[in-house]
């Protein structure tokens, strides 16, 4: 049984096709870079794992259950949860109660109790948030946007947590930093990573095995090295060569 699989899944937005019958299985305890230019689908398809959007055709499956058309807060209850490419957090809210959004998902799980505070408290932490606990997330700068989100995400325990973008607009010293903490994702809390990214530099570093998608369909998928050196993937991001 796959950790995550999905067979044949189709998004058509009116006549444009954005998943196209996509197939991959992801093993747990892993991180994967899904790669592909832009429009390729990759964040399509992270809305049809997530239940925001429904498939038109095919199946996931999560840890063998059936999430194909589950909505999307059981499908965070099931242990997936997400970040956002154009990150999404109650602005108004601070940082302490943006989190404890995560945690309240929860089967009744709130901010309020001793643990409950703890637990927001050290993800917080973790990401490296705490002294802007009592900030409100409108006054947060990109990368602290990011970081919440991903505090967000953990507090609802994920088995799988999908990360869209995240290096997206962050400097070299900050992107080493965010590579640290991704690590830390699995190593420290055993949560599998599909991760979609531009900054192929950095995917490279960590990501274990790569996903590729053109079109809307699965152009290949492999070891990192393998896959940047593939001549379809060659292709598909600078267009036809002449040979
Ligand atoms: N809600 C929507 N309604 C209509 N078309 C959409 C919608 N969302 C995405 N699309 C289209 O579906 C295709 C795939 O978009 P998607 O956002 O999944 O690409 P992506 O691979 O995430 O691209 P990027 O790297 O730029 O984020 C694109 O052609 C896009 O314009
Ligand atoms: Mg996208």
């Amino acid at each position: 049984m796959a950790f995550l699989e999905a067979r044949n899944v189709v998004k058509r937005f009116g006549g444009l096709v954005a998943v196209a019958g996509v197939s991959f299985d992801l093993e747990q305890g892993r991180i994967v870079g899904l790669i592909g230019p832009n429009g390729a689908g990759k964040t399509t398809l992270f809305h049809l794992i997530a239940g925001t959007f429904p498939c038109d055709q095919g199946t996931i499956r999560f840890c063998g259950r059936d999430i194909t058309r589950t909505k999307p807060y059981h499908v965070c209850r099931a242990g997936i949860a997400r970040t956002f490419q154009i990150t999404r957090p109650f602005d108004k809210m601070t940082c302490y109660e943006n989190v404890v959004g995560g945690l309240i998902g929860r089967n009744g799980f709130t901010g309020e109790s001793h643990k409950g505070r703890r637990e927001v408290e050290e993800l917080l932490k973790f990401v490296g948030l705490w002294e802007f606990m009592n900030t409100e997330a409108r006054h947060l700068n990109l990368i602290h946007k990011k970081l919440l989100e991903i505090a967000r995400a953990l507090a609802t325990r994920p088995k799988l947590i999908l990360l869209d973008e995240v290096l997206g607009g962050l400097n070299t010293g900050e992107i080493l930093k965010a590579l640290d903490l991704i690590r830390a994702i699995r190593d420290q809390f055993g949560v599998t990573i599909l991760w979609i990214e531009h900054v192929m530099g950095a995917l490279m570093q960590v990501a274990e095995k790569l996903l590729v998608l053109d079109g809307g369909r699965l152009l290949c998928q492999g070891q990192p090295q393998d896959v940047v050196n593939d001549s379809r993937v060659i292709e598909a991001y600078l267009g036809e060569t002449d040979d």
